[in-house]
């Protein structure tokens, strides 16, 4: 069966941003979620042969981080320099290839907010009025009577307060209809389809407020250059940060031609709001393309809710990687939560998956097809000639199946499916060996057949390896250094090639790539790092 080569496309880019996070606690593996998600559709594209680019950064303003700060007894910079470095030195233990980090206390943002916000004033986008509602400091938001949730904030739960100060408006009304007409043209713009519905729904069709983008309450931000005693609020200096990182409006701005508009913007079921309807006003205000989509996740969730260091249930991914290493961890996450839904983190789930699917599925494949062809022909991987083999073909067609699925499903941002297809690869590679009985091939000296089961074993592992390779590239590579192609260039085209018998000798009996875990005692260590 011929397979599609749709994604085999030179030359083409591929950008995909993270939100830049507040460093205002701990990352947990909420947070580390987005940043691998984005890892793997960067890797991804990149083995497939795009020019691909990750961003992403940290969102150092504002009186959240000002006030984290204080209470540290250290300054807002002193904190956030810190932070980064914490930031940085975690995305590299969870194996994140990002191009770019960007802090918005950097020079070539800030000075960017600044000549954009004074375009947005020259342009009468932005308005000096007064301010007056309920605000909600953690999460530096003002909110309507209305759009409170049993009179606390709708994002948060926590207590808001009035506050009346004079601000700068961008005037939102004016480019509503662009909005509506860009989302109408552009129906998978948002996703989940539902998120979409559900913007529209509580915002737009209310009537959409003008958005209040200066304070004077605070201090820790980029000062409007016209009128210095305001500072731009945190969600316009955040949400540019997309675009300054390429160098929009500097002198070398070649990255912006080349990677904007983005292809995916990944954020949080809860900052979509922002992303859906202000980044994109703020765009088409510049007079800037917007981008291809914007994909809203779910959350991780804990048994009793939400993580929160006060019920004392978040779980942190360097516990988890110290223990288990990187690839399990990218592993779990990336499988357990499903398509802009929510997901809940247990112990018991994450000993499973690793037992089960690391460790029993593709643990046990590769052991038992190295073990077997060290036995039976002394480590090389033979040239069978004759292909032509019912349960050969069998397990070649449903692979070359499941391999379709697994394309469509990382088009599609169904990385959790994909995962799933990867797996069913893995099973019925497995269901292959039951089938065949090599063993017994063996005893009745059938060595042309046993030599096909061999070659169809390392070839299926060959290309899982390929497949799991943005997910979990460390167990990619072990698996090819066991296959005996440890020099192997990965290339998702490389799927499609046929068999090079100089590539696949067999060493060595390796390592196991997942010891069981004993359940207990294993869950009882997760737990007692929450
Ligand atoms: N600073 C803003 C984003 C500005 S982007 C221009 C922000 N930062 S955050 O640190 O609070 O959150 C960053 C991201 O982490 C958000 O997309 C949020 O949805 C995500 N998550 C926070 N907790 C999460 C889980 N428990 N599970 C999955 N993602 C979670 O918002």
């Amino acid at each position: 069966m011929a397979l599609p080569k749709g994604e085999i496309k030179l030359n083409k880019t591929f950008y995909v941003t993270t939100p830049i996070y507040y460093p205002s606690g701990k990352f947990h593996i909420g947070t580390a979620y987005t940043t691998i998600f984005a890892d793997v559709l960067k890797t991804y594209k990149k083995i497939n042969g795009y020019d691909a680019r990750m961003l992403t950064g940290l969102d150092e303003h504002g009186q959240k981080i000002e006030g984290v700060a204080k209470q540290n007894g250290v300054t807002p910079q002193e904190y956030v320099d810190e932070k980064a470095t914490e930031a940085k030195k975690l995305w590299k233990l969870l194996d994140v290839d990002y191009d770019d980090f960007i802090r918005t206390t950097e020079e070539r943002h800030t000075e960017k907010v600044e000549k954009i916000f004074e375009k947005f004033l020259k342009n009468n986008d932005i308005y000096k009025g007064e301010y007056e509602g309920l605000y909600c400091t953690p999460c530096e938001s003002f909110w309507t009577e209305s759009q409170l949730i049993d009179g606390k904030c709708p994002d948060c739960q926590r207590e808001v307060k009035k506050m009346k100060e004079e601000a700068y408006f961008f005037n939102m009304k004016k480019y509503v209809d662009k909005l509506l007409k860009f989302y109408d043209e552009n129906p998978n713009f948002i996703e989940p389809i539902s998120r979409k519905n559900e913007i529209i729904n509580n915002f737009i069709k209310p009537g959409l407020e003008d958005l209040c983008v200066t304070r004077t309450t605070f201090d820790w931000g980029v000062k409007v250059k016209s009128d210095p005693k305001h500072v731009v609020y945190v969600w316009l200096d955040a949400l540019t940060n997309y675009i300054t990182s390429l160098g929009y409006m500097s002198d070398d701005d070649s990255l912006f031609k080349k990677y904007w508009p983005a292809d995916v913007q990944l954020v949080g079921k809860d900052i979509i709001r922002f992303h859906a309807i202000y980044w994109p006003i703020f765009l088409i205000a510049l007079d800037l393309p917007l981008p291809k989509k914007i994909y809203a996740h779910g959350w991780f969730m804990m048994k009793d809710g939400k993580m929160s260091k006060s019920k004392g249930n978040v779980i942190y991914p360097d516990s988890l990687v110290d223990r288990y290493g990187v690839d399990a961890v990218r592993y779990f996450l990336i499988r357990e939560l499903p398509y802009g839904q929510d997901g809940i983190f247990t112990p018991e789930g994450f000993v499973d998956r690793y037992n089960y699917d690391l460790c029993n599925d593709l643990g046990n494949l590769l052991n038992r097809t190295i073990g077997m062809i060290n036995k039976y022909f002394d480590g090389e991987v033979k040239d069978p000639k004759d292909y032509s083999n019912e349960l050969s073909q069998g397990l070649n067609n449903d692979i070359d199946k499941y391999i379709k699925d697994m394309i469509n499903h990382m088009d599609d941002l169904h990385l959790n499916f994909a995962l799933s297809d990867i797996w069913n690869i893995i099973s019925r590679t497995n269901k292959y060996i039951d089938e065949t009985m090599p063993w017994v091939l063996y005893k009745e000296k059938k060595e042309d057949e046993l030599k096909l089961v061999m070659s169809d074993l390392v070839e299926s592992l060959r290309k899982i390896a390929i497949l799991i390779y943005p997910f979990m590239k460390n167990t990619s590579k072990e698996i090819l250094k066991q296959l005996g192609n440890d020099k192997y260039d990965i290339k998702f085209e490389n799927i499609y090639n046929k068999r090079d018998f100089t590539l696949n000798k067999v060493v060595s009996k390796g390592e196991p790539i997942f010891v069981r875990l004993d359940p207990q005692e294993e869950i009882a260590y997760i737990k007692s790092k929450m």
